[in-house]
């Protein structure tokens, strides 16, 4: 593992950079341009707009949630910080990453839950399963995501 940090040093940690600022910047770019211009539709095509904008985000930030993490252990393992004092900093980065993953999934199965109802034209059941995602499950990961990017700062 060291080995391949050292061969590869700069495109591990830009592979890193990139998927946060994609997976971050996806949701900041979501929630407070996206989401207001979608507010000025009707609710019936807002509803399917927002759906559609939703599933377009989860697909392009999956593959970078991944590889995300999968540099992050190559990163922590080859630099062997789970046995520095630097562990619980590392130990927060990867909870919060655990819990902006589960939050992710969760989000993923209520647009699609979502979706299905607004197939069947029942958009009174689809509103509120699309509204948590962007009152609060994408704010929460919003956050979340700034907290780890400060923490990155302080280990690199
Ligand atoms: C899964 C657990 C994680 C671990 C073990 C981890 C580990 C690290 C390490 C060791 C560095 C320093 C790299 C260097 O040598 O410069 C770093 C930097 C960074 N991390 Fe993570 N990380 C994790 C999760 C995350 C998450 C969830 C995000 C954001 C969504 C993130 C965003 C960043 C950024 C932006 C940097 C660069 C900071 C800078 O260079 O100033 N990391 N991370």
């Amino acid at each position: 593992m060291a080995d391949i940090f050292a061969n590869y040093h700069s495109i591990i940690i830009f592979l890193h950079v990139i998927s946060a600022v994609i997976w971050v910047g996806g949701m900041i770019t979501m929630r407070f341009a996206v989401h207001y211009s979608l507010l000025q539709l009707e609710p019936p095509l807002r509803l399917e707009r927002t759906s559609h904008a939703l599933k377009n985000l989860f697909k392009i930030v999956t593959p970078f949630v991944i590889i995300l993490l999968i540099t992050a252990l190559i990163m922590a393992i080859a630099m062997g910080l789970h046995h520095t004092d630097l562990k619980s900093t590392v130990f927060v980065k990867e909870a919060i990453w655990s819990i902006m993953s589960i939050n992710l999934v969760i989000m993923i199965f209520r647009r699609n839950r979502a979706q299905k109802y607004i197939d069947i034209g029942e958009y009174a059941k689809a509103k509120p399963l699309l509204g948590l995602i962007g009152s609060v499950m994408v704010p929460v990961n919003i956050t979340l995501g700034v907290i780890a990017i400060f923490l990155g700062a302080t280990l690199s």
